[in-house]
Parts: structure tokens; sequence; C-alpha cells
């Protein structure tokens, strides 16, 4: 039997790597890969194919459709919230005429497949802009709809591209004689901070909560760059996994929304900190708040409501606070670095 074929952008990046070690244990299916950079050795033997290349490159591209028959697309590569204020025209180019590459692939893949090709795309707090910290704190839990005003690149990039997907799925080409009925199965989820026991991020605004606990775990001093009070939502990486391949799973029927927000716990930097220094009593963690990068997380909500994908796909995150320190992320550290 032929196997579905999976690809995976941003394959070296914190989700990839969390996704292809768990996909890859899957028999029924084949996973190709690419990244711009060479496959982190660690994930070769899960991947039936490397693609090392530019997800702009629209002739590798079109390489890729007509060998593959791909039935599911995860397209996870892309510039995060720091890295593109540094170069934010790149940035764009990059999370959407990238996404954009990508979604046209998958609108031929699904017409010359006559059948819908899924495409899972990972979107952001940062498709976010609240008015500041003030108003952080009035708003509480926000839903899908509510305060989208990013002030990043990467927050602007993700909202366009949540739309961008739809248009593939329900209006691509509409007035064109060869408008066709077959169009991309496309399911969204904005997700909070993630942290992975295994990866470090690089590049993002959330990434003093991951980046406090490896330091800490390393023995490396390190100063947090937002202010103690500083709430943000966050979730660890197994239960990232799991909602993106529940949604992915979900009957299309039930899904009443293309875009959907996952949560799991929403710690204050200080409350980070503690679980960092119960775990870690010797490490050396300072707060130096930098202006700029706490102006872009207080536009982003303490807390998200992700009701609705309870409510249409029954997403229930494994790990609370206490779960993933306790459970998840304190031994798997503890683990890497000692055998380091
Ligand atoms: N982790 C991302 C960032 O900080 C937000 O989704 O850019």
């Amino acid at each position: 039997m032929r196997k579905d074929v999976v690809l995976i952008t941003g394959a070296n990046g914190e989700i990839g790597h969390g996704l292809i070690a768990h996909l890859g244990e899957r028999k029924n299916l084949s996973i190709v890969a690419m990244d711009v950079q060479p496959l982190d050795k660690t994930l070769e033997p899960y991947c039936e194919r490397f693609i090392q290349g530019d997800i702009l490159d629209t002739m590798l591209l079109g390489r890729l459709v007509a060998e593959f028959e791909i039935r599911t697309i995860f397209h996870l590569a892309s510039i995060l919230s720091t890295k593109a204020e540094y170069n934010p025209e790149t940035a764009h180019r990059v999370n959407v005429e990238g996404t954009l590459n990508l979604l046209r692939l998958a609108v031929e893949q699904s017409q010359w497949q006559g059948r819908p090709v899924q495409f899972i795309y990972p979107s952001s707090i940062a498709a976010y802009g609240l008015a500041g910290a003030a108003d952080k704190d009035k708003c509480g839990k926000v839903t899908e709809d509510e305060c989208c005003n990013p002030i990043t690149m990467y927050g602007c990039n993700k909202l366009y591209c949540e739309h961008l997907g739809q248009y593939y799925m329900l209006h691509y080409k509409q007035l064109a004689a060869d408008h066709s009925s077959v169009h991309v199965d496309f399911r969204c989820l904005r997700f909070p901070g993630l942290i992975s026991s295994v990866t470090i991020p690089t590049g993002g605004t959330s990434d003093y909560g991951p980046e406090m606990l490896h330091h800490a775990a390393q023995g490396i001093p390190y100063a947090c760059f937002v202010r103690p009070d500083t709430r943000l939502p966050f979730m660890v990486m197994p239960d990232a996994i799991k909602s993106l391949l529940d949604l992915a799973s979900a009957p299309r029927e039930n899904l009443k929304q293309h875009v959907y927000n996952v949560t799991s716990f929403s710690p204050t930097a200080m409350e980070f900190y503690n679980r960092v220094k119960k775990a870690f009593p010797d490490s050396i963690i300072t707060f130096e708040p930098d202006n700029a990068r706490q102006s872009i997380v207080d536009t982003w909500p303490a807390d998200i409501d992700d009701s609705a994908a309870t409510r249409d796909w029954g997403w229930k995150p494994d790990y609370d606070e206490d779960r993933a320190f306790d459970e998840y992320l304190v031994p798997s550290i503890k683990a890497r670095y000692q055998s380091a």
C-alpha cells in the first residue's frame, strides 16, 4: 500500500523536532522534511526524504509537487517575533511569501489528487495586539476574534496568513473559468509561548521562559528581559504536538472555525523564576527588562480562551503548570544536560 506523505517545513525548528520525533514512530506514513539548514542528525532516521532548501524557492517546491503525493502539510517554517523586527522585509518574505508558496503547492496537490490536502498552520499569540500592560490586566482571556491588532511584523504575518489560508480553502480563484471545487483543507492553531526540554527557541519574544530554564540547568547565569510581573500563556511541547495532531484528525464537519486558540498555563515571569529556582537552587537569574521587548509582550494577552477548540475537537492539555515542570521539563532537562 502506498504510504501517506506528510510534508514538514521548518524541520529543525522547535515544533519540527517534536513533531518529526512523534510522527516518525508511525509506520503508516512517510515524512518528507524541509529546512534551510542540514537536518539535525537525530531526526534523520524518521524522515523518508530530507530536502535542504528555501520555501521561497518555487522551482524546488514545483519538483516536490511532481514527485510526491502529499496528503498533509505542516508548514512550520517561520521567522519569530524578535528576529523579525531586525529585518522586517526578510521576515515578511519568509513568513508570508513562503506560506503563499506552500498554499499554492497544497492547492496544486489537492486538484491533482482530486481530494483536499490538509494544511496545518501554527499561528501565534503574536496575532493579538492589546493596548499595553494596563489593558492586559483588564481584558482577561481573549477569544480568537478579539484584539487582533498586532504590533510586530511576525504578528502581522501570522494574522494575515490565517486569512490567506481561509482564502485558499474557501475562495481560491473564485471568478476564474478554471475554478475548481477541490480546495485546501486549512486548519490553524494559535499557539502561546512554547517550551521544550529538547530545543531552545531562537528569535522569539516569549523565549525568556525556556531560556531561563535551559540556562539554569546548565549553570549559566541568565538575565530575564521582561519584568517579574509579566504574564504570558505557555504550553509544553508534548501538548503542542498533541494539539496539532488532534486538530489534524478532527472530522472536518466538526470544525466551526478555521483558527483555534490553544493554551495550558499562564505564569508570571516571577512564578516561572520560582519554579526554576526550586529545581535548580544554585542558578543565577536576574531581571533586566528590555523596554522594547517588554512593550511587545505587553501587547500579548495574559491568557487566551481556548474553549472553541475544546468544544469542536475535544482539546484539553495533558500538562498543567505542576505537571509541566515536575513531570516533563525539570526531569528531562536535568537528564539532558547531565548526559551532555
Ligand atoms: N514564541 C513566539 C515568539 O515569541 C510567539 O508565538 O515570537
